[in-house]
């Protein structure tokens, strides 16, 4: 399956998926590489061990490409990591016409998007994203990204990959708690963008297609149409100025989920589990302040807690949260905003919220076990 995404006749990008994708690609570096043209992969140490063989084996036509690796996780998104990578790529003497293909999970995709999309004024590249968070979400719609300290994607540019490649088979060396981390945005696009979608995820035996052998083909099927119904929302408000922030539904409250976990978890909570506690807090300020039906919200809440557990918090760390959410990059003239959901498959940006709001909603939170006994951590 192929479809572009098309910003304006000049910035387009593909998403290629299954077989299509190593053929796409294969006949892609082929010919740049008869230009003469270099290519480069980024991967970090485990994408290295466990895709990089795969990749290369796929795809017989590319040679001696230079490999550029970094550490895994989300401390790699950071200033030392561009610096050192453009360094790289210098050293290593790539030109305009070089190539940088991402094999990697959101860090990378993210991190190597940025590098591309800076050294000397932009170079192509190419995700191949390898988790399926990555796969559904942060290799397709063209933000790049890094932290500056503890604050999320604070440096960034908006800069479309040439393509996108999905292949699910990547997945198959992908941990457990990684895999449920995509699922988290792929519930979350649903939620905000496809009611239909979302009846028929609420539907699927979870436990089962978790734990059952992989099954590419249902795999590929809800990734795609996860990566279509974001790239749908990313072709009409590419610059994200106001539509494309549906897609923050649960991010507020889940980036400092996210924060207050790197700092103090010696396993930090993934970035999909953080945003599922997000939306439990975000559904509840829709269900009281944005007209969001209450059986839905129970139905969420349920459905949420019973697949990604719970991340437990204190009312000791309101504050610290607080803090956090005050200098989330939606906020405007010193105020918090909010994505909420009025209903299934329909959300509104630029919901206003106070700092009552938020207490109220952690309130909330703290609730939680109390309600879902079953919803322990489930993190690892
Ligand atoms: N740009 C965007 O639009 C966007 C959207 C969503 C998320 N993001 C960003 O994505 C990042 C999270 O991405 P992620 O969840 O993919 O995390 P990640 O890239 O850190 O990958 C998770 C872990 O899995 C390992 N890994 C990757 N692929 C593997 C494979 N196939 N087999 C075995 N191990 C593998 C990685 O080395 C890492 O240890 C966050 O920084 C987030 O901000 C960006």
């Amino acid at each position: 399956m192929r479809f572009p995404l098309k910003i304006a006749e000049s910035r387009s990008t593909v998403l290629v998926s299954g077989k299509g994708a190593w053929k796409w690609l294969n006949n892609f570096t082929g010919r740049h590489q008869e230009k003469s043209g270099q290519i480069f992969i980024l991967v970090d140490e485990n994408t290295r061990h466990h895709c990089l063989p795969v990749f290369l084996k796929k795809n017989p036509r590319l040679k001696h490409p230079v490999i550029l690796t970094v550490a895994p996780g989300e401390k790699t998104k950071s200033p030392e990591t561009v610096l050192s990578l453009w360094n790289s790529l210098s050293d290593n003497e790539a030109e305009r016409n070089s190539i940088l293909i991402n094999l990697g999970g959101g860090v990378v995709c993210d991190t190597g998007g940025f590098v591309a999309s800076t050294f000397k004024r932009g170079i192509q590249c190419i995700n191949v994203p390898t988790t399926l968070m990555a796969m559904a979400d942060a290799a397709v719609g063209g933000k790049t990204g890094i932290n500056l300290g503890n604050i999320k994607n604070s440096i960034g540019s908006f800069y479309l990959p040439k393509a996108t490649l999905i292949c699910p088979l990547f997945l198959k060396t992908l941990d457990k708690p990684e895999i449920l981390s995509g699922l988290a945005e792929i519930f979350k696009v649903t939620l905000v963008a496809d009611r239909f979608f979302w009846d028929k995820i609420i539907s699927t035996g979870w436990t089962e297609l978790l734990s059952s052998s992989f099954d590419e083909k249902k795999w590929e099927k809800i990734i795609i149409r996860a990566a279509e119904l974001k790239c749908a929302v990313v072709e009409k408000d590419f610059s994200d100025n106001g539509y494309r922030g549906i897609l923050n539904f649960g991010h507020t409250f889940g980036h400092a989920f996210e924060a207050l976990s790197l700092r103090r978890d010696r396993t930090p909570l993934p970035h999909g589990k953080a945003v599922a506690s997000g939306i439990l807090c975000e559904c509840f300020l829709s269900m009281k302040y944005c007209g969001l039906r209450e059986p839905d919200f129970e139905m969420i809440t349920g459905f949420f807690t019973h697949v990604f557990g719970y991340y437990p918090i204190s009312d000791g760390d309101f504050e610290e949260m607080l803090m956090l959410m005050g200098q989330d990059k939606k906020n405007r003239n010193g105020a918090i905003n909010l994505t909420l959901i009025k209903k299934t498959g329909m959300a509104m940006v630029h919901q206003p919220c106070s700092r009552k709001m938020i207490r109220e909603a952690l309130d909330f939170y703290l609730t939680i076990p109390e309600k879902h006994p079953h919803a322990g951590r489930k993190s690892s």
